[in-house]
């Protein structure tokens, strides 16, 4: 039995991750300050330290024993990392060097960790590969950036194997639709279940490509898995495939038996108009790709499958 540290293991992608782990047989130590997070999104056996991931005692506390360690813990809204810039920082990139330093001191145990796809920025139309230049346009993109950077001289300096991934749209069970600062999937849903009208912003032809979680976690242990092999990189999630705003609705109401009612509102300035991934440097890699259609990841939401 292996015993992995997961930061924000109490969050959406992290307790998801910490069930693929309990279920091959690992152990399971999480370092989660609580903010999002909830202790009841976890099994029972799992260890939950609270503290703070830019604390270096509370980490290095919570690594001792571990043979790899997960990095999810961030504040994964941008809106709120726009207003609270420094805060959003602290945990974002400051946690970054934290843990990676942290792990390197430990005896250098892995790290995996996620950017975001935040970090390209409005890269325009097509799949965007990790070639693509990046150019964040909010502070979340920027410390995911810079924790990117760091991850790389991680490698580079420290002799650590880090290795990042840049999700894009993640959605599936847990993830909490009654934050205005949730997924779209989550909010969209949860209005449609309840018979209320949605907003779009702009004219809902906005594309996204949209992952399922178990898809996420497959993704990471494949990170953990080939740690030293692709040390000091980084990879997309994604699935390379692209759904507008509207087509979502229409699977989410055809799932709910209803015709979803769609508001528009103004177009938000900043929006980024069409985001696809392009998933072939993780599945020739690592061997990681998703499998999950949007139409069964959306059933699993509701409880269907
Ligand atoms: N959900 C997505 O679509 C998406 C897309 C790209 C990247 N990401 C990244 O993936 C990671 C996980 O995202 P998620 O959707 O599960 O978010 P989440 O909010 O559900 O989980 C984040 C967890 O981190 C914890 N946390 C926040 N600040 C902390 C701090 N200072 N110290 C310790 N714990 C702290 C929260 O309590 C929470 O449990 C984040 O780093 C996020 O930026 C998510």
């Amino acid at each position: 039995m292996a015993r992995y540290l997961i930061t924000g293991g109490c969050g959406f992608v992290g307790s998801h991750l910490a069930d693929a782990l309990l279920l091959r047989g690992d152990d399971v130590v999480v370092l989660d300050n609580m903010s999002t997070g909830k202790r009841g999104n976890l099994d029972a056996s799992v260890r939950v330290v609270e503290g703070d991931v830019s604390d270096p005692d509370a980490v290095s506390g919570a690594i001792k024993g571990c043979v790899g360690v997960f990095h999810l813990a961030g504040i994964a809204s941008v809106a709120y990392c726009n207003e609270h810039w420094r805060e959003g920082h602290l945990t974002n990139q400051t946690g970054s060097v934290t843990v990676f330093e942290a792990a390197a001191r430990a005896g250098h145990i892995p790290v995996v960790y996620t950017s975001s796809a935040a970090v390209y920025g409005d890269a325009g139309a097509g799949p965007i590969a990790e070639t693509r230049p990046t150019r964040p346009m909010t502070a979340y993109g920027a410390d995911k950036l810079g924790s990117e950077l760091h991850g790389s001289i991680a490698h580079g300096v420290h002799g650590l194997s880090t290795v990042g991934f840049r999700p894009f749209n993640i959605y599936g069970p847990r993830q909490d639709p009654s934050s205005a600062y949730s997924g779209v999937i989550s909010i969209f849903n949860d209005r449609i279940g309840r018979g209320l009208p949605v907003t779009v912003f702009g004219d809902g032809m906005q594309t996204r490509d949209f992952v399922f979680v178990a898809d996420v976690v497959s993704f990471l242990l494949a990170g953990m898995a080939h740690a030293d092999a692709a040390a000091g990189q980084v990879f997309n999630i994604c699935t390379g495939r692209t759904t507008t705003l509207l087509d979502l609705i229409g699977i989410l109401g055809r799932l709910h038996g209803i015709t979803p009612e769609v508001r528009h509102g103004e177009a938000r300035v900043g929006d980024i108009r069409d985001s696809l991934g392009d998933p072939a440097r993780a599945a020739s890699l690592l061997g990681a790709s998703a499998h999950v259609p949007l139409e069964k990841g959306l059933s699993i939401l509701l409880g269907r499958d």
